[in-house]
């Protein structure tokens, strides 16, 4: 297919990633595991989601004597999770990141590579619901195009259950820029999942308006370049009246008045420093 003849116009989710069928090369998927450490940190923005959104929480938890705790959930090779703990030692932020994917494949590859301050755990989103455990923050990359609607009902779900603050799931915006970027840049990528596989994540992928459409009440979606899309959910401080017609940073509206799996009301604002 080249760069131009593919037709971005709809999610195309009968397409099969080849890292999810469980008979497929092993070598092939920890290549594919390994360079997504270096296309997550080109393309993914989590260097600018952590110094404008994570690190002031991070700041504050310090401040107050608290370690941040903060959930990857999805988090295969680990590399973004890795890049969290890395980051937030650099400065001697208290941070600490619990990463969890439930393909032991995954898993196997994240411990390999074990990083100060990240714990890995073969687990899913609800495996964690289900202990009772919480997190200030938590995160996703490139997990909700992966998923069914059923599955990433389930995984939103958990996450706001899990977390005390914040939740951020970022992931690709679907689109001509996308599509030509990855085709173009990844025509010398040999021995790995990476080219096909990001070409069908791209067409698997959301737009800002097909995302925001399936978004729980009171979550925002903040388009991102180059082609990310951030799917936030801010939890209030207990008392704080849910906020309506919120703005994201690019002029993303959530939803208003809207309230958690708890009944308990929810800010729409995407809020904060644009990233
Ligand atoms: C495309 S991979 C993304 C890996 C990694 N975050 C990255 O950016 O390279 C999506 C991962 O989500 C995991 N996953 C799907 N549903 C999950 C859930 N409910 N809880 C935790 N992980 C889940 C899958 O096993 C898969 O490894």
């Amino acid at each position: 297919m080249s760069a131009a003849g593919v037709d971005l116009r709809h999610r195309e989710t009968g397409l099969v990633e080849l890292m999810d069928d469980p008979a497929c090369d092993l070598d092939e998927l920890r290549l594919t595991y390994a360079r997504f450490d270096v296309v997550n940190r080109l393309v993914s923005g989590w260097r600018r989601t952590w110094r404008a959104r994570l690190r002031p929480l991070a700041v504050r938890a310090r401040d107050e004597g608290r370690t941040l705790r903060l959930l990857d959930v999805g988090s295969g090779g680990g590399d973004v999770p890795r890049a969290l703990a890395r980051w937030a030692a650099r400065e001697r932020l208290p941070v600490d990141v619990t990463a969890v994917d439930p393909d032991e494949r995954a898993h196997a590859f994240a411990t390999g590579r074990p990083t100060e301050g990240v714990t890995f755990r073969a687990a899913s989103s609800a495996d964690l619901v289900a202990e009772g455990r919480r997190f200030d923050v938590v995160t996703s990359n490139h997990v909700l195009h992966h998923l069914g609607d059923a599955e990433r009902a389930a995984v939103l779900a958990d996450s706001e259950r899990l977390a005390t603050r914040l939740v951020l799931h970022g992931d690709i915006e679907r689109g001509r820029l996308a599509w030509t970027g990855w085709w173009l840049g990844t025509l010398p990528v040999r021995r790995s999942f990476l080219r096909r596989d990001g070409l069908a994540s791209i067409r698997r992928s959301f737009t800002a308006g097909e995302l925001r459409a399936v978004a729980p009440p009171g979550w925002t979606v903040e388009r991102q370049a180059p082609a990310r899309l951030l799917l936030v959910h801010r939890v209030p401080a207990a008392g704080t009246p849910a906020s309506t017609g919120a703005t994201g940073a690019t002029g993303a509206t959530g939803a208003t008045g809207a309230t958690g799996p708890t009944g308990s009301p929810v800010e729409g604002a995407g809020g904060g420093a644009a990233c």
